[in-house]
């Protein structure tokens, strides 16, 4: 099959969180199944390894007409296309920068030129599947969450409703609902007149007229992206049961429904040669070492003492050291660890931070750290290095986040035997199952609500747990690290909902 996956983020060349990585590493794992993947993200800046390819376009933005340009380079058996414009330049550092409109506007003009893309294609991409499908009937576009939401409104509208592309499926992935409403001035909503900017007919603006007490009536991307596409994916189960109740569907959760039929949740990969602690790069200096289940007993304790020792903490084999990684908000719950500390201080054990995010929260963590100097650190700022060191280093990993779609660094701790003590929501309720003592069973340890007195409650056991039960510690380890958690696994139950969208216009056109 032809896929061509659209993004407003890919890895490793732009990346704000999860999306960026899915957007990476998705693609590769479709081609190893044998698709002609593409993956079509805006250029943001200079990314040295892409070649112009020659092919200039014009569309209109707001009125006026604007030119893009493409890029290219080829990895892994995937076309990384990149679309150049004046307007996706200025905000070089800052994906989402600028006005509630700037974004819009960029986003108008990124899915008009990413639908169009694959016209220059036509040769290698149009070719006949099975003796079934011919032509455009075996494309299928692979659009995340609101930024490119409208992708499918344009490919209805622009190329299906006029025949142009009559059979080519769209699917729309959710990656985080909120961020239409919270994460200003990421907005996928507005005033309803935002929709003239779409250069969409007119009788459309109903696809994105909504009413919630949040925001009135207004317009919204996402709603029309969840109408139009013809499959979506959301990146866990649990988030796809959460999204359909009025609590974690922000504003959506009638669309949702609407569309149940439509709905599959598919736990996310990882990159499991970047996420590997046998082949992770930023272990190979200053003290810390590369390690295997094989090898836990060296290389982990080795990577403690030198994390340790990088971050000034005392460097003590049997202090259990805990960890947080992550954006700085309200929904990662960072304030329930904050109302913790008073606890955790009063324990034997360490605690690191890393992120960026709210200013008052990251003000705190500096505070933390200078009222607890032997125990706490609070590392403001993103470093990819240090977020690797830390998983290594760490022995727990505590993710209290108040909702999470999937979550990966549960994920990654697994993988580097860091226990997770995690909220059970989302797709952190997917991927840790509970410890079970009496059976020996289960990855880590989970709270059913975001409080701070449950997240005490969780983290004591497995403090209890570290200290007295080495024998389970180890078995929670082996068991983590064992795990198959590469992308193969959700490419193939991807591969199921790209042939669904596929057989609907079978049977749309019998
Ligand atoms: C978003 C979600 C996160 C998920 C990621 C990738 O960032 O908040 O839970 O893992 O997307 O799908």
């Amino acid at each position: 099959m032809n896929v061509v996956v659209v993004a407003a983020e890919c890895a490793p060349w732009s990346k704000t969180g999860g999306l960026g990585d899915v957007a990476g590493s998705l693609p590769k794992a479709l081609a190893r199944r044998g698709h002609r993947v593409m993956v079509v993200a805006p250029r943001y800046g200079n990314y040295a390894e892409l070649q112009d390819i020659g092919v200039r376009k014009r569309y209109k933005a707001d009125g006026q007409d604007v030119e893009v340009t493409y890029f290219q380079t080829y990895i892994d058996g995937v076309d990384f296309v990149f679309i150049d414009c004046h307007l996706f330049r200025y905000i070089e550092g800052n994906i989402y920068g600028g006005s509630r409109l700037d974004i819009l506007k960029r986003m108008i003009l990124f899915c008009k030129a990413a639908v169009e893309r694959i016209d220059d294609f036509q040769v290698p991409w149009y070719v006949p599947c099975g003796g079934v499908c011919y032509g455009d009937g075996n494309l299928v576009f692979i659009a995340n969450d609101w930024h490119t939401a409208l992708l499918p409104v344009y490919l209805k509208a622009y190329y299906r409703d006029n025949g142009l592309m009559k059979y080519t499926r769209s699917v729309l992935i959710i990656h985080n609902i909120a961020h239409q409403v919270c994460s200003l001035p990421d907005e996928g909503r507005g005033p309803v007149d935002d929709f003239f900017h779409a250069d969409l007919p007119e009788h459309y603006v109903d696809l994105f007229k909504m009413y919630d007490p949040l925001g009135g009536e207004h317009f919204n991307i996402f709603a029309a992206g969840l109408k139009t596409a013809d499959r979506v994916v959301t990146v866990s189960h649990g988030y796809s049961w959460e999204l359909k109740t009025s609590e974690g569907g922000w504003g959506l959760h009638n669309v949702i429904n609407e569309n149940d039929w439509k709905f599959s949740g598919i736990v996310n990969g990882i990159d499991t040669k970047e996420w590997n602690p046998l082949l992770d790069v930023h272990l190979t200096s200053d003290g810390y070492a590369n390690y295997s289940l094989e090898t836990l007993h060296a290389g982990k304790p080795q990577c403690k003492a030198a994390l340790q020792k990088e971050l000034r903490l005392p460097v003590r084999p049997d202090v259990p050291v805990i960890c947080f990684i992550g954006r700085l908000d309200q929904q990662k719950g960072v304030d329930l660890i904050a109302e913790a500390i008073p606890w955790m201080v009063g324990q034997d054990m360490q605690l690191i931070m890393l992120g960026t995010g709210r200013q008052d929260l990251e003000q705190m963590l500096r505070q933390f750290e200078d009222q607890h100097n032997d125990k706490i650190r609070g590392w403001v700022g993103f470093s990819v290095k240090m977020a690797h060191r830390i998983t290594a280093g760490a022995d727990v990993l505590l993710m209290p986040s108040r909702f999470e779609p999937c979550g990966l660094n549960q994920l990654y701790a697994m993988m580097y035997g860091t226990i997770p003590v995690v909220h059970a929501v989302g797709g952190l309720r997917d991927t840790v199952q509970p410890f079970n003592p009496f059976n020996e069973s289960g990855l880590g340890w989970t709270f059913d609500s975001a409080e701070a007195n449950k997240l005490i409650h969780a983290l004591g056991n497995c403090l209890l747990t570290y200290r007295e039960y080495k024998k389970s510690w180890e078995g929670l380890q082996r068991r983590g690290m064992t795990q198959d958690l590469s992308w193969d696994h959700a490419a193939e139950k991807y591969e199921q909902v790209l042939v669904a969208a596929k057989y609907q216009w079978s049977l749309a056109t019998v």
